[in-house]
């Protein structure tokens, strides 16, 4: 069992696939590299405008139904990426399942890459009183978090879950999401990861080389409970167990030792 948490696989409504043809190949993909399940997750910028989150339904039964007919083993789930401000959290209020994952009680939350929102605490609680478990996306790349994730942490001990890349493993996105998304995992400060599929170029549905890659440094185990476990949590619905997550927060956050620069030798000094 694979499950992929967040993916840009309906057709046409953000900047993800753009036509049913590239879904499909994306799930043919994501199916033939070991993925049972997949949470399409849109991004939802303005909740005003037109992506609903009854067309994200519709959406997902239609894409269902292509990828049956197309014989891919995959089950297909609606969600969204939202954008964490007033008018969502005013929608999720009215029906506890809009735009959340699988219609689960996690919801995923994509954060600017260099400024946090101000009141981002102050959203993050309102949620929470609402029984919300915020899954911050790919927080790897977000500037603020990485210069700081010491503030990550304190987000992750309030009761926020994090989802990382598996393209930031991989490398697709350069050295330093790469360089971060170790420091997560080895902190134990990631739940899931995802695809954050968008194309069938570099940010698409395979994350078999991000799974080798947890299985090698971190084990089996590591990668059975980001790809599987605490995923499964999210299809069913259920909290994920203090001992499989928050339990395992560091105290303090281990990071890379920076290297000092050699000193120069006098031939290097003189001919380097
Ligand atoms: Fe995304």
């Amino acid at each position: 069992m694979q499950i992929d948490i967040h993916s840009h696989i309906i057709p046409g409504v953000d900047d993800g696939s753009q036509d049913m043809k590239t879904s499909i190949a994306l799930l043919r993909m994501a199916a033939e590299n070991g993925t049972t399940d997949i949470i399409a997750t849109p991004h939802v910028i303005d909740v005003s405008t037109t992506l609903t989150w009854d067309i994200i339904r519709r959406k997902v039964e239609e894409l269902q139904k292509e990828a049956d007919k197309n014989g891919i083993p995959i089950r297909i789930y609606p969600g969204a990426e939202t954008e964490l401000n007033w008018d969502l959290l005013e929608l999720i209020r009215k029906d506890h399942s809009a735009f959340c994952l699988a219609g689960s009680r996690y919801c995923l939350m994509e954060m600017p890459s260099l400024m946090l929102p101000p009141n981002l605490e102050e959203m993050i609680y309102e949620l929470q009183l609402m029984d919300i478990v915020p899954v911050l996306a790919h927080p790897e790349r977000q500037m603020q978090l990485m210069e700081k994730p010491e503030k990550l942490l304190e987000l992750l001990k309030r009761g926020c879950v994090a989802q990382s890349n598996g393209g930031s493993l991989t490398g697709v996105f350069g050295p330093k999401p790469h360089a971060k998304v170790h420091m997560l995992i080895n902190n134990n400060m990631v739940a899931f990861m995802g695809s954050d599929a968008h194309n069938l170029r570099h940010r698409n549905t395979d994350l078999s080389g991000a799974r080798e890659k947890i299985v090698l440094h971190w084990g089996e185990e590591t990668a059975t409970e980001l790809f599987e476990t605490r995923p499964k949590c999210i299809l069913e619905n259920k909290a994920l167990p203090d001992a499989l997550y928050l339990n395992r927060l560091p105290q303090t956050i281990v990071k890379p030792k920076q290297e000092k620069p050699k000193k120069k030798g006098i031939f290097a000094k003189l001919f380097g």
